[in-house]
C-alpha cells in the first residue's frame, strides 16, 4: 500500500472547506503534519474550532458562509492555493438528512460557489467529498446482498444515462460531482470526487450511526433502542483511511474521475452493537425501534479502482477502529444522565 508523499505535500498551499468537520480536521492535521500551508474555511455550523485544536496556531481559519457570502469575498479567499478540498456541506446522519431536506439542497449552492470560486481564484484542483448516497437504492435493498457498489453504477461521464441516488443528499452529491466535472470541461481546472462511505471515529456527532450506539451505552440507555430491525448492513470506514485516500486521490487523479472509498466489507448495525457493548462491557436488553429511519438496507462498496488507480488499501480494522472510538468518547464526554433524542437528528446540541 502506498501513502501520501511527504515531498508532494510539503510547502504547498492548501484550502479546506469545511475543515473544523469530524473528517475534515483529520484532513487538516495530516495535511499540517506533512507541512503544507492550511487555510480552513468553515461556518461552524456543525464543524468545531475544537475538533481543530491540534492544528489551530499553525493554519489561517476564516469563520465563512459559502451559501451566503458573495462571490468576490470567497474568492479573494480561495487565492493562493492550490488545492482545494471541499468538504464543506449541509450533512449529519440517516436521522438528519431524513428530516432536513430544505437544508440539504443548500450543498447545490454551497457546491456551485466553491466550484466558481476555485476557477475564478486560479485553483489548480478540487478535491470533493461525495458519497456512496449517489448510488441507485435500488441496488441497496436487500439484507445479505454481495452487490459491491462500483463508480460506473453512477456514471458521471455519460449524462444520458439514467442516475438514481438516495434522497435530496445522495442527489446534492452526484450534482455536486457533475457541477466539478462541468468546470473541468469548461475551464480546465483539475480535479476528483471521492466518494465517502459510511464514516466513523473520533470527532463524529451522534447523528451517525456508531457514535449514536457508543452514546446510549455511555448513557447506560436500558432497554437498548436500535434503529430498525439492526439488520441494516454498510460498509463502515475509519476516518484516518479516508483522509489518505483523500490525499492520494489529489496526488493521482485529474480529470474529475469519482472514486470509492470505503472498506468493501460490510457488518450489521446490531453486530456493531454487540461489539460495543463488548468493548464498553455492557449488556443491556435491546428492543427495535421499527418507525425511525434506516435508509438503505445494504450498502459496501467496491473498491478496487481505488486499489488499481491509487494504490490505496484500508488500514484500520473495525475492530481498532471502534475501540479507539469508544475511547475517544468516554475521554470527551460527560453524561446528560439519560439519552437525548435530540442529540440523534441535530448536528448541535
Ligand atoms: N461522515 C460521513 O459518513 C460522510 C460520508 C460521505 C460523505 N461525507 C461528506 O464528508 C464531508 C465532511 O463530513 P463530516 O461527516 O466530516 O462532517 P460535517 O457534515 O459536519 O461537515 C461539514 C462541514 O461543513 C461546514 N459547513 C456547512 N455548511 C457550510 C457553509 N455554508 N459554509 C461553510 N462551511 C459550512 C460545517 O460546519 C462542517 O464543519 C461532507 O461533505 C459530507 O457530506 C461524510
Amino acid at each position: 500500500m502506498i501513502g501520501p508523499s511527504n515531498s508532494y505535500w510539503n510547502g504547498k498551499h492548501i484550502l479546506v472547506t469545511g475543515g473544523a468537520s469530524f473528517i475534515g480536521s483529520h484532513l487538516v492535521d495530516s495535511l499540517v503534519a506533512m507541512g503544507s500551508r492550511v487555510t480552513v474555511i468553515d461556518n461552524l455550523s456543525s464543524g468545531t474550532l475544537e475538533n481543530l485544536r491540534d492544528s489551530l496556531a499553525k493554519i489561517r481559519f476564516l469563520k465563512m458562509d459559502l451559501e451566503y457570502c458573495a462571490l468576490p469575498e470567497i474568492v479573494n479567499a480561495f487565492r493562493d492555493n492550490e488545492i482545494v478540498f471541499h468538504l464543506a456541506a449541509t450533512h449529519g446522519g440517516r436521522g438528519y438528512i431524513d428530516s432536513h431536506p430544505a437544508d440539504v439542497a443548500s450543498n447545490f449552492s454551497i457546491d456551485h460557489h466553491v466550484f466558481e470560486a476555485s476557477s475564478e481564484a486560479g485553483v489548480e484542483q478540487v478535491v470533493f467529498a461525495s458519497s456512496a448516497c449517489v448510488y441507485p437504492p435500488k441496488l441497496q435493498s436487500k439484507v445479505g446482498s454481495d452487490y459491491l457498489l462500483r463508480e460506473s453504477d453512477a456514471d458521471i461521464t455519460d449524462l444520458s444515462k439514467p442516475l438514481s441516488s438516495d434522497l435530496e443528499y445522495g442527489w446534492a452529491k452526484l450534482m455536486g460531482e457533475v457541477q466539478l466535472k462541468s468546470f473541468i470541461k469548461q475551464y480546465g481546472i483539475k480535479g476528483s470526487s471521492v466518494r465517502f462511505v459510511t464514516a466513523y471515529g473520533p470527532r463524529e456527532n451522534e447523528t451517525h450511526a456508531i457514535i449514536a450506539l457508543i452514546y446510549k451505552a455511555f448513557e447506560k440507555m436500558n432497554p437498548f433502542v436500535i434503529w430498525g430491525d439492526g439488520n441494516q448492513e454498510r460498509d463502515f470506514t475509519y476516518v484516518s483511511d479516508l483522509v489518505t485516500g483523500s490525499m492520494l486521490a489529489a496526488e493521482k487523479i485529474e480529470d474529475g474521475s469519482a472514486i470509492n472509498l470505503g472498506t468493501g466489507r460490510r457488518s450489521s448495525l446490531i453486530d456493531i452493537a454487540r461489539m460495543i457493548f463488548d468493548i464498553m462491557d455492557f449488556h443491556p436488553p435491546v428492543k427495535f425501534d421499527l418507525s425511525k429511519p434506516v435508509g438503505v438496507l445494504s450498502r459496501a462498496l467496491d473498491i478496487s479502482e481505488a486499489q488499481r488507480v491509487l494504490g490505496w488499501e484500508p488500514a484500520v480494522s473495525l475492530k481498532a477502529g471502534l475501540r479507539q472510538t469508544v475511547e475517544w468518547y468516554l475521554a470527551t464526554h460527560k453524561t446528560n444522565g439519560g439519552v437525548l433524542e435530540r442529540l440523534l437528528v441535530e448536528r448541535t446540541p
